[in-house]
This record gives C-alpha cells, structure tokens and sequence, in this order.
C-alpha cells in the first residue's frame, strides 16, 4: 500500500520532471554529472545529466545482454540501453512517469507499473539498475528482489546518494545510510566488483538547487506574502498561526540556504557499486 511519503515522492518527482522539461529541456529525473568541461549552470543540467546517464552506462560489464531499470523515471536511460541493443524492462509505480517512459519506449520494453517492492514475474535479468532510485526503496527488500531477479552470475548496479553517518540532523535529505547499506549486503551473495565514489562531481546540483531557492523560489514566495498582506491581511495572520511549526519547518527545510554542495559533500556520498551474484552461493 502507498504510504503518504510515497505518494508526496511520487508527487515531487512528477512536479519536477514537467518542470524541468519544460523550462530547461531536461529529459532525465537524475542528478548532473559535472566535469571539469561544463560550466556549473543551469542551464547546462541536460548536458551532465547525460553525462551521468553516459557514466552509469559505461559501467555495464561485457556479456550483459537483458536489464531490469529500476525506477525508469521518464525512460531516457532504458532508451539508450535498447539502442545500444541490450533487451530492457522496466519498473516503475509512477502512472505519470509510465505514461512518459511508455510513450519514448513504446512495445520495445515491458514496464512493470508497481513499486519494486511488489514486483511479481518469471523473468530473470543479466543486470538490474537502480539509477538514483535505490535511495526510494526500502533496503531489505531492494537486494533480496535484486538477488531473485538476477540470473547466476548476473549484476547489480547501483548509482545513488547515501547518507554519511555525521552526528546531528542532516541539513539536505535523501538516501540510505551507507554504513547500514554495507551491513546489509553482507547478508546477500552479491561479490564487489566497482566501487566508485561521484560525490565531487554530483555536489554542483545543490549549489544550483540552493541558487534557484534562494533566487527565484524565495523572491516568489516573498512576493505572494506581499499580495495577502495586501488583500487579505487578517486571513493571512490567521493561516500563519494556524500552520507557524509547518511554515517554519518549510523554511528551515528548504529556503535557509543550507542545502549547498559543500554541505552534500559534509552529509551525502554519492556511491556507484557494482555487484556481481556469486555462481557457487
Ligand atoms: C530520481 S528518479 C530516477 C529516474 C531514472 N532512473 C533516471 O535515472 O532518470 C527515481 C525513480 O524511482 C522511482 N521509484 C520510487 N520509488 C520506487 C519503488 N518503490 N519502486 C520502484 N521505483 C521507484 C520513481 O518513480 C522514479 O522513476
């Protein structure tokens, strides 16, 4: 059953990828991958983003052949895999999302429309992918889907945010705990192959993300304000006790400047793991 976190994720995700494509022409829902080569700016997100799409997919080892995308998102990195000829279903429990992924894939992929905690079939893959959706997914039952859904010797790959384990509250949210990641893989027969850490190349996207609060958010919201306290003053001091702890959690959540790329290098490591499923186990 959806929790209400997963319908506000489910929410959040479908905001932001009509959003971004329609003001910045963006095709992926995952994070940029920024080299030295890209100036940091807004405007060239879809050029890191498909530089990330390019270094997840540079990781697939020889003699993959059928994949299983885990939170596909909008399709863009199953598209590049079937033309690159791997076979490719897909997972995702976003109806909005589907629809978009169905529309770019068309009869090439099966998308499995469910949450990967549910998934029921009889296939097996050579790899599965969780590119930026394993941190949705409960832990547990993430690798032991993976373990079942893998063939022998098949492989995991993984390309994600984690949290580091620094006392005190994180001031930018999202991911797994890496120390209880490590703890739990333990407990499944997948071997290490690659471990890549992408935390210095991925921390610009909060830079940007903090920029547009700071900048365009803020000034937006600031701007609102302004017009109830002219129109509407007595409701709007109303509202503002009524809701003071959600207002003030908002803020501090999302608007005091904190969600910065050096605090995502102080409390986030961005991790690509590969795994590869032990024949003998
Ligand atoms: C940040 S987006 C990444 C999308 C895509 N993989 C990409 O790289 O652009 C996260 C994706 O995970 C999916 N997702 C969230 N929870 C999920 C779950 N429990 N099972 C499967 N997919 C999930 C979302 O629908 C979304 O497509």
């Amino acid at each position: 059953m959806k929790t209400k976190t997963d319908i506000s994720r489910e929410l959040g995700l479908e905001v932001g990828s009509i959003c971004g494509k329609y003001f910045l022409k963006l095709d992926h829902l995952h994070y940029g991958y920024w080299t030295g080569d890209i100036e940091v700016d807004i405007t060239n997100l879809h050029l890191a983003q498909d530089q990330y799409a390019k270094f997840v997919i540079s990781h697939i080892p020889d003699g993959v052949r059928t994949i299983l995308d885990v939170g596909c998102g909008t399709g863009q990195v199953a598209r590049k895999l079937l033309d690159m000829g791997y076979e490719v279903d897909c997972v995702s429990p976003s109806p909005f999302l589907k629809a978009r992924a169905s529309e770019l894939l068309g009869n090439s992929s099966h998308i499995f429309e469910c949450f990967y905690e549910n998934l029921q079939t009889p296939n097996r893959y050579d790899l599965v992918l969780f590119c930026e959706s394993f941190q949705y997914i409960a832990m547990q039952q993430a690798l032991s889907n993976s373990d079942r859904f893998l063939n022998k010797g098949g492989y995991l790959l993984i390309c994600d945010i984690f949290g580091r384990d620094i006392k005190g509250r994180a001031v930018i949210g999202g991911g797994h705990k890496l120390t209880e990641f490590y703890d739990l893989v333990k407990n499944f027969p997948f071997r290490l192959i690659e471990n890549l850490d992408i935390t210095e190349q991925t921390a610009p996207n909060l830079d940007l993300l903090n920029d547009a609060l700071q900048n365009v958010v803020q000034p937006l919201v600031n701007a609102g304000v302004r017009l109830l306290e002219d129109r509407h003053r007595f409701a709007l001091k109303f509202l503002r006790w009524k809701y003071r702890k959600k207002i003030n959690r908002l803020h501090r959540k999302h608007l005091d400047g904190h969600k910065t790329g050096k605090n995502f290098k102080k409390y986030k490591s961005y991790q690509l793991f590969l795994y590869k499923k032990d024949v003998q186990q």
